[in-house]
C-alpha cells in the first residue's frame, strides 16, 4: 500500500528521509494516530485539531489545508484493506545540513509522513479478566500536550511495563497520577469517575474528551476532572485507560494490588458498550 510522503503518494521502501532531517537529528516535530473502525474514520476532526495545534505549539506551518488531510486519510483508509485501521502522521520541521537548535531562517518545507495499518487487537481476555498497569515516575517534560515526536520516557515507561507483564504503566508525577504511556486514566473512587484535568502534564486524548462528553451528557455517573492521588488510585473499585487504538482498556491489578474486586466493574462495562455504539 501506498504511504503519503511530501506531497507524493509511493510505495512505503521509497520513502526515505534526509539523514539531517530536523525530526531524526532533534526529534523536532510532531505526530498524530487517527482510527478507522469498519473502514470508517473516527473523530477525525478532533485528531487533526490536535495536529493543527501541536504543529502551531512549535511554530511549523500545516503542510496540508483540512480538505487535503481529509483527502489523505480516505485513500489511506481505502487502500489499507483492513477493516480496523491505525492511520500515522508525521510531520518534522525539514532537512539542512546546517545542525543549529534555532529554527532555520527562512523555515524549510517540512517532512510529512502518512500511512496505514491494521489495528492488532488485544487478546479478547483482557476484555474480560482486565489487564495489569504499573506505576511509574514521570519524566516527561513540562509539555505533555503538545504531541511531540520525543517517545523517549513513554518508550521506557511502557517497556518496564510490558517487562513487569502489565499493558500499561502509569506516569505519576508529584505524588499525582496523570495518564499512560500512550493512554488517559479514568478510575473510579468514591462512585465519581475522575481523570486527570487538562493541562501541559497530559496529553488531550481524543478518547478522553469523547468520553467525558459522553458521560457528562448521559448524565448517569458523576464525572470530575481533578488530580488522582497516588495513593488513591489504590482505593479505586474501578481503573481504566483509553486510546483511540484501544478504546477502554480495563485495569484490574496495578502493581502488586487488585483493583476493587480484581475483575472487570460494571461502569467500565456500561460505558465501554456505550462507547462501542458511538463507533459504529
Ligand atoms: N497515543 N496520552 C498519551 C501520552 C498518548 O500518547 C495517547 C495516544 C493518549 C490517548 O490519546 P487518544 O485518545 O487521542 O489516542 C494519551 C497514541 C495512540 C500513540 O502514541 O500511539
Amino acid at each position: 500500500q501506498a504511504v503519503y510522503f511530501n506531497g507524493r503518494w509511493i510505495a512505503p521502501e521509497e520513502a526515505n528521509i534526509s539523514a539531517f532531517d530536523r525530526g531524526f537529528l532533534f526529534g523536532d516535530g510532531v505526530y498524530e494516530v487517527i482510527p478507522a473502525f469498519n473502514r470508517r474514520l473516527f473523530g477525525a476532526g478532533a485528531h487533526l485539531d490536535r495536529l493543527t495545534r501541536s504543529l502551531d505549539q512549535i511554530d511549523i506551518q500545516d503542510p496540508l489545508t483540512r480538505a487535503q488531510w481529509m483527502d489523505v486519510l480516505v485513500r489511506l483508509v481505502s487502500e489499507c484493506g483492513a477493516d480496523d485501521v491505525s492511520i500515522y502522521i508525521q510531520v518534522t520541521r525539514g532537512a539542512t545540513a546546517k545542525r543549529d537548535h534555532a529554527y532555520p531562517n527562512p523555515p524549510l518545507p517540512p517532512t510529512v509522513l502518512a500511512s496505514a495499518s491494521a489495528i492488532v487487537p488485544l487478546s479478547a481476555e483482557i476484555f474480560t479478566k482486565g489487564a495489569k498497569a504499573i506505576t511509574v515516575p514521570d519524566l516527561r517534560w513540562g509539555r505533555c500536550d503538545i504531541k511531540s515526536v520525543n517517545l523517549l520516557p513513554n518508550i521506557m515507561a511502557r517497556q518496564q511495563a510490558v517487562a513487569a507483564g502489565a499493558v500499561e504503566a502509569i506516569m505519576v508525577r508529584e505524588g499525582i497520577a496523570l495518564e499512560g504511556a500512550a493512554s488517559n486514566l479514568f478510575a473510579v473512587i468514591d462512585d465519581e469517575l475522575l481523570t486527570a484535568p487538562l493541562g501541559p502534564h497530559i496529553l488531550g486524548g481524543v478518547t478522553r474528551n469523547r468520553l467525558v462528553d459522553m458521560v457528562k451528557d448521559q448524565g448517569q455517573i458523576p464525572l470530575l476532572e481533578v488530580p488522582i492521588p497516588f495513593d488513591r488510585l489504590f482505593d479505586a473499585t474501578e481503573v481504566f485507560m483509553t486510546s483511540s487504538t484501544r478504546d477502554l482498556l480495563p485495569i484490574t491489578r496495578i502493581n502488586a494490588h487488585p483493583v476493587g474486586t480484581g475483575k472487570v466493574g460494571p461502569i467500565w462495562t456500561k460505558l465501554s458498550k456505550a462507547f462501542t455504539k458511538l463507533k459504529q
